[in-house]
């Protein structure tokens, strides 16, 4: 027999089996808890609890480390491109020179957006924020492309129309956005070359592709790509439980993404930075972050699982530079982000709360210096997170362990008590 946890209760014992993880992550097996004891465990926010096995990516929050597929994420953002890595997240290999030709060719042929899907983006409100439309138009998606009866084909299909697809139409709601005429996508041009392209190109300026600026997109892309079971992928998994289509899944894990304690950090990020440089208020501001009673946090500053600096900050931090450099180009929320950075790794209260820049404190300067506007960051954010949302929800497909999700209370409202009539209230 192997390892186990004992629990007493109620004047017995029980034998909780203990699994472990292939990098030594030990976890209790509760899944015969309540039929055993007729007890079941509380965890808000499910900071305890490991909802799946999954061999996608790994992460030590206490040592920094990410691994996609065993790979480290800095060999992946200095050698690899967006389009391999998705691969990697979604196969488990990286492809060979035929295997890429081919999944370029199927990208390529998936790339083109409905076109009576335009005039849905143009019956939004100016005003909507690109994460809403975006979930709402990914979700139409199966309206327009019908399930095919055969499964296999259903997912390699829709796999690589999501990819292909969902950057075509964050660049079309872009440029609809602006009243400007729709760029389509070119079959010569590689992912992120074609959607920088589609984002920028126009009649009256066309956009000259820099290699800098590509590579850049492609370690932003990369660096988002997965990371385990997080609030979005979470949504994703649990939406797909019900085996709802993977345009529904998908397009719950875009909305989950938009919440600012989540991907919407990075635009939450820019518009603090550029709120102290407009108030000059750094040291308010770290005050403010440091009051339990204030609900003010320094955006772009903690995580659930890293309690050291997360390695994608580490990453983006030097792109950042780098690219700013090579375009030379100087950002006063740089600057500011330095100084705070500064301030907060030496300040006690974030040392012992163990709060260091996430990957989205410097995403944005990034994006910003690429051209992109502040309220498409968490579409760029979501655009890199879609390899790995399909890698988990096929994982979830395939796992025989895999039920629909379905947690339960405690349940904390009054006991029953009789319906009292209007009259007699
Ligand atoms: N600024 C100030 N205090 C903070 C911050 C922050 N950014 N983050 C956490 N804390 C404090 C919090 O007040 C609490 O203090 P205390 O124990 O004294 O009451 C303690 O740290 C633990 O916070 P928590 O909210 O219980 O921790 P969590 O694991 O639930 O929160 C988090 C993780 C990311 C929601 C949180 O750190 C946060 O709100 N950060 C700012 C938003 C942000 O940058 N989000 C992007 C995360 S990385 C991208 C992604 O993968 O989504």
């Amino acid at each position: 027999m192997g390892e186990y946890v004992t629990l007493h209760y109620a004047g017995r014992e029980f034998q909780l089996p203990l699994v472990e993880g292939s990098q030594g992550e030990k976890a209790i097996d509760i899944s015969r808890l309540r039929q055993d004891t007729g007890l079941i465990t509380l965890d808000p926010g499910f900071a305890n609890t490991g909802s799946c096995r999954s061999a996608i990516t790994f992460v030590d929050g206490e040592r920094g480390i990410l691994r996609y597929r065993g790979i480290p994420v800095e060999q992946l953002a200095e050698r690899s491109t967006f389009k391999e890595t998705a691969y990697l997240l979604i196969n488990g290999v990286l492809p060979t020179q035929q295997e890429q030709t081919r999944f370029s060719v199927l990208l390529n042929d998936n790339s083109l957006v409905h076109e009576d899907m335009k005039t849905f983006y143009q019956n939004f409100p100016r005003s909507s924020h690109p994460m809403g439309i975006l979930s709402a138009m990914v979700n139409a998606l199966r309206s327009f492309y019908p399930e095919i009866q055969n499964l296999e084909e259903e997912i390699n299909i829709t796999v690589t129309r999501l990819l292909s697809k969902v950057r075509t139409m964050a660049a079309m709601s872009y440029k609809i956005s602006r009243g400007h005429t729709v760029v389509y996508p070119r079959p010569d041009l590689t992912y992120c070359a074609n959607f920088l392209n589609m984002m920028f190109d126009s009649p009256v300026r066309p956009y000259e592709l820099d290699p800098d600026v590509v590579k850049a997109l492609n370690v932003f892309l990369i660096l988002h790509a997965d990371h385990e079971q997080n609030c979005s992928t979470a949504a994703v998994r649990v939406v797909g439980s019900a085996r709802v289509n993977l345009y529904a899944a998908i397009s719950a894990g875009i909305a989950a993404l938009w919440g600012p304690l989540h991907g919407g950090a990075n635009q939450a990020v820019i518009e603090m930075l550029q709120d102290i440089v407009v108030k000059k208020n750094l040291g308010q501001a770290v005050a403010r972050a440091k009051d339990r009673k204030d609900a003010y946090r320094l955006m772009g500053f903690g995580h659930r699982v890293y309690k050291t600096y997360d390695p994608r900050a580490k990453i983006m931090k030097r792109m950042v530079h780098l690219l700013l450099e090579k375009l030379r180009l100087s950002d006063p929320l740089l600057e500011v982000a330095l100084e705070l950075e500064e301030i907060a790794l030496k300040d006690d209260y974030f040392v012992e709360h163990h709060l260091y820049p996430n990957v989205d404190f410097y995403s944005g300067i990034a994006l910003r210096a690429i051209g992109i506007p502040t309220n498409m960051f968490t579409v760029l954010f979501a655009i890199g997170r879609l390899p790995g949302w399909i890698a988990q929800w096929k994982e979830s497909m395939d796992d025989p362990d895999w039920k629909l999700c379905r947690p339960r209370q405690v349940y904390a409202g009054p006991a029953e008590r009789p319906y009292v009539s209007i009259e007699e209230r």
